[in-house]
């Protein structure tokens, strides 16, 4: 298989940073260091001495124990931690998926796991969720599932909440997923990472940890907690399936960053969490009525259905324009990043980023005003 670029990260690794107002984010503004210490003398002088070392290479046992918090029933053997929860995809699909798989993958969809099971050789077939307004959500078709899982599947990924329409799946339906995945011994891969960046309830999108013999939970802290810079994520999972992963590890990154590991176990210490996702979701429930009035300005020619949850929204626009002519034309002309449709294989779509401070979304949405009046 030739290489295929990660369209979406190309163009947010090459421009994210060489515009005005980048709203091709799917996370909330980050927090400085400082707002994760707080004021707290003696945790800031434990930062300050930590070694810069090599720490335990799947991460120290204090972080993989919090993590492991997260999955009822599991303990730091079920966890590796990774850089980012980019790494924790890579490493779980590079030890899976043989030449010739079949893999399910939920589509729309963070493109990753689709472009690295290729890459590793397998035929990746979409599984789409669909547009239903009336259900006010992407749901999914639990019978287009059933047709697509056979004797060949090696694994079903899914992104849940999801990138990018922000629905969520329900517990029945991980459930039912798991039961596929199970009669033909599949593994199951939940990307998680948008979990705990909930809009309209304080309750946390349900896991597919325990949901089936083979489910894999891969996640982090870029989204949800807001610290993408840390660059921790995690696989949750088997032992013998994390065990495997971290065997690859060692190919790639080796450990975490030695100060990551101390903040992410400081972020994942159950007050600081609680305060850390009570952020993240004041931040959405501020930012996401700007985004509505804006819509409304709009109406007849943006849609869309309210995510349920994470900082952006996948619009439907009916201006008649490719989605990556017209992404080129806000950054040229007007300074703004979007993510065209086109990144998902969906033209017709734009992706906004709400998760930025409010001048700047409002500086943003105007840019993009201006472009879709021209
Ligand atoms: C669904 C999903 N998984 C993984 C990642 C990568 O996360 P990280 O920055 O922690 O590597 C992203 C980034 O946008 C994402 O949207």
């Amino acid at each position: 298989m030739p290489f295929e670029p990660f369209l979406m990260e190309r163009w947010q690794s090459t421009w994210e940073n060489h515009v005005d107002v980048n709203l091709s984010e799917s996370g909330v503004e980050p927090l400085t260091v400082d707002e994760l210490l707080e004021e707290d003398p003696d945790l800031r002088r434990a930062v300050l001495e930590q070694p810069l070392r090599y720490v335990q290479t799947n991460g120290t046992t204090a972080l993989r124990e919090r993590v492991a918090a997260l999955y009822p029933g599991a303990t730091a053997d079920h966890v590796e931690v990774t850089t980012g929860g980019a790494e924790a995809n890579q490493m779980v699909t590079w030890t899976l998926i043989e030449p010739g798989d079949e893999v399910v993958v939920m589509l729309p969809n963070y493109m990753q796991v689709w472009g690295l099971v290729r890459a590793y050789g397998a035929d990746a077939k979409g599984w789409q969720l669909v547009e239903d307004g009336d259900a006010g959500r992407w749901r999914p078709d639990m019978d287009a599932l059933a047709d697509l899982v056979g004797e060949r599947t090696k694994l079903i990924a899914i992104c849940n909440p999801n990138n990018p329409t922000g629905s969520c799946l329900t517990a029945d339906e991980l459930d039912l997923i798991g039961a596929m995945a199970d009669r033909v011994g599949a593994y199951v891969l939940a990307d998680e990472i948008y979990r705990g960046a909930e809009l309209t309830t304080e309750e946390e999108t349900p896991s597919m940890w325990g949901r089936s013999e083979r489910a894999v939970i891969t996640s982090g802290l870029s989204k949800a907690y807001g610290l993408p810079g840390l660059r921790v994520g995690w696989i949750a999972g088997q032992t013998d399936l994390v065990n495997r992963c971290w065997e690859r590890h060692d190919y790639a990154t080796i450990a975490p960053s030695a100060l990551s590991d101390r903040l992410a176990t400081h972020a994942l210490e159950p007050t600081q969490r609680a305060r850390i996702l009570g952020r993240t979701r004041a931040i959405l429930r501020e930012n996401y009525p700007v985004m509505a009035d804006w819509l409304a300005s709009h109406e007849g020619t943006l849609t869309h259905v309210p995510p349920a949850a994470g900082a952006m929204l996948w619009l439907r626009y009916s201006h008649g324009v490719n989605s990556s002519e017209l992404c080129e034309r806000l950054r040229t002309e007007h300074s703004v990043l979007l993510v065209p449709g086109d990144h998902y294989g969906m033209d017709g779509f734009l992706r906004i980023g709400f998760g930025s401070e409010v001048e700047e979304l409002k500086d943003g949405l105007a840019r993009v005003a201006a472009a879709l009046r021209a």
